[in-house]
């Protein structure tokens, strides 16, 4: 039998009934891949925003919410708010470094060069600043916000996108 395309790694705009998995691979990558960067009570305090799946999923459904797919099942979700910025880029530890997250960033450049965006930002945590820098975004701003009762840091980074090839 010829190998099924749905057993290849995918992308799709998120579904209503994505949200308790997208909630589930966004508290594990931060308890696994920001423990360098974050104490615990930070990475809990991050993480909280997921706790209610009611407020996260509208959160998601307001925004342009892709989910990448492994054999049909949710492994990564990015959201673009508005045309120009990168709300949420999440990928799970058990794929990290396997070209999920370039995958989705590369979509969502995509698309908000078609929303007419000339440039894109993240406000990016410190363990994916340098994912981001690779991509070719700049630093532009440090930052310390309050979540939950605790202080985060992050930085402000943005993009230039080429114009003139999003239309045709
Ligand atoms: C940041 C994140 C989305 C990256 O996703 P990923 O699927 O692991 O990244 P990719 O495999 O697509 O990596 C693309 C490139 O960036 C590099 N890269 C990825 N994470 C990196 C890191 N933490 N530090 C340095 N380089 C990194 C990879 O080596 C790869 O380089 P290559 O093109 O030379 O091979 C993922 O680590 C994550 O979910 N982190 C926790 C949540 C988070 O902080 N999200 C960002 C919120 S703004």
């Amino acid at each position: 039998m010829t190998p099924r395309p749905q057993t290849q790694l995918a992308m799709r705009p998120m579904l209503p009934a994505d949200v308790p998995l997208l909630a589930e691979i966004f508290r594990a990558s931060i308890e696994e891949l920001a423990g360098e960067d974050y104490s615990e009570a930070q990475q809990e305090a991050w993480a909280s925003a997921a706790d209610d799946e009611v407020q996260f999923g509208k959160r998601l459904a307001s925004e342009l919410t892709l989910v990448a797919t492994l054999q049909n099942s949710p492994i990564g979700f990015a959201a673009l708010k508005g045309k120009d910025h990168i709300d949420m880029l999440y990928v799970h530890p058990s794929v990290a470094g396997q070209g999920v997250g370039a995958m989705l960033c590369d979509a969502l450049e995509k698309l908000a060069g078609s929303r007419g965006a000339n440039s894109l930002t993240v406000d990016a945590s410190d363990n994916a600043e340098a994912f981001f820098k690779k991509r070719g975004y700049l630093a532009r701003q440090r930052n310390t916000v309050t979540v939950n009762g605790e202080w985060l840091a992050n930085t402000t980074m943005q993009k230039m996108l080429e114009t003139g090839g999003a239309q045709t």
